[in-house]
């Protein structure tokens, strides 16, 4: 297959198999509203296949940063319907990637009082909050109510990102955040139905994945995960208890006809991700990690051997916005600016040059 090639996951109809991997800016302001500047600059992508938005809260108390922003209130829904006319308006599709960061947040961020988390257990180290480095907050242990309160808000934020004109959602499975917590035995110490076992730990994102899906439809739903990425302080390091957890997921969202599954793992083509592939038995967006950025030859050859069916490429699509023509064309690529990653304002945001701005 080639890169460049249209493919179709779910009810996603890509143009390419170039997808925009969900890349966290923080340009959304305390309130948490994707305005004009975060419009262009997703705007300015919209070649790519398929955009993934940048995690997004679903309720207040998930939120991990200032500045990221929420599908909560009518002003943060308001501003993701600016957001999707402009893609769309390009011919781009965007799906919204929700983000509950579980216990990767602190009290003087969400301004809620509370972080949650499905066990008791603060991650060992330093939050960067508006006063200050702070040590993490040792998180309140959702009760299985409030598990299933959280599941809720899922849902409502799914609904709300379809009715704002999203072409569907991405959970956020990977990373360390609220979802891949409940994964690990490490980050989950419960003792109820979400706790133990490895099927008990994937039960609440196969439930999660579950109740989207049947509230916006699961051709509109796709799902992140990153095992073994063992990153803040969620460890997966016994590969037999991987291998478990991760198969009793799949096996749990197979039924549901997702539209994609998203991995990122530092080996796409390895055992793993395929045998997982092969049990989801959808499509597959593949992404490597951090190590390093992805490489046009790299997407290349995960198609060309099919390994995967789209690609997630983040610093690269961050540098350039028009990378499927820089790529198709075999042209020279901008180089990321790491320090305006997280940064306000446009600068490294939409003022990365196109090539036919630098012909000129
Ligand atoms: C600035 C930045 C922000 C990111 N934010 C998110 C995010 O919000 N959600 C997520 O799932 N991954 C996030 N990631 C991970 C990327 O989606 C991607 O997996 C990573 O950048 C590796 O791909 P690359 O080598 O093509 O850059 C982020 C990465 C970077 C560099």
């Amino acid at each position: 297959m080639d890169l460049f090639s249209p493919v179709s996951l779910g009810d996603l109809q890509l143009a390419n198999r170039v997808v925009m991997a969900p890349l966290t800016r923080l340009r959304s302001g305390d309130a948490g509203v994707p305005g004009e500047l975060v419009a262009d600059h997703y705007a300015q992508r919209a070649t790519v296949g398929l955009i993934i938005t940048e995690g997004t809260f679903p309720n207040a108390e998930s939120r991990a940063w200032v500045g990221q922003p929420g599908i909560v209130t009518d002003e943060q829904v308001e501003g993701w319907r600016r957001v999707a006319e402009a893609v769309h308006a390009r011919g781009g599709r965007i799906v919204l990637q929700l983000m509950h960061s579980g216990r990767v947040s602190h009290p003087d961020i969400n301004g809620v009082g509370r972080i949650v988390g499905p066990s008791a257990v603060a991650i060992d180290g330093e939050v960067r909050t508006p006063t200050g480095k702070q040590p993490f907050p040792v998180p309140h242990a959702l009760t299985t109510e409030e598990a299933r309160a959280t599941l809720a808000d899922f849902v409502a934020s799914a609904q709300r990102a379809v009715a704002a004109g999203l072409d569907g959602v991405e959970i956020h499975g990977a990373n360390g955040y609220l979802l891949h917590q409940f994964l690990s035995p490490v980050s989950n110490q419960r003792t109820d139905v979400y706790g133990g076992s490895p099927e008990n730990r994937a039960r609440f994102l196969i439930e999660v994945a579950t109740a989207v899906s049947e509230a916006i439809g699961a051709g509109k739903v796709g799902i992140r995960i990153s095992p073994q990425h063992n990153i803040q302080d969620v460890f997966e390091t016994d590969p037999a208890d991987v291998r478990a957890t991760y198969d009793a997921l799949l096996d749990g969202l197979r039924p549901l006809g997702l539209a994609y599954l998203s991995v990122l793992h530092q080996e796409p083509s390895g055992e793993l991700v395929q045998d997982l592939r092969r049990r989801f038995d959808g499509p597959l967006i593949a992404n490597s990690g951090f190590s390093s950025p992805t490489t046009r030859d790299e997407a290349v050859q995960l198609i060309g051997e099919a390994h995967a069916e789209a690609v997630a490429v983040g610093r690269l699509v961050i540098a350039n916005p028009d990378l499927v023509e820089r790529w198709s064309g075999e042209h020279p690529e901008n180089a990321p600016d790491p320090a305006t990653f997280y940064a306000a304002g446009a600068e490294g945001y939409t003022d990365y040059p196109t090539l036919a701005a630098g012909r000129h």
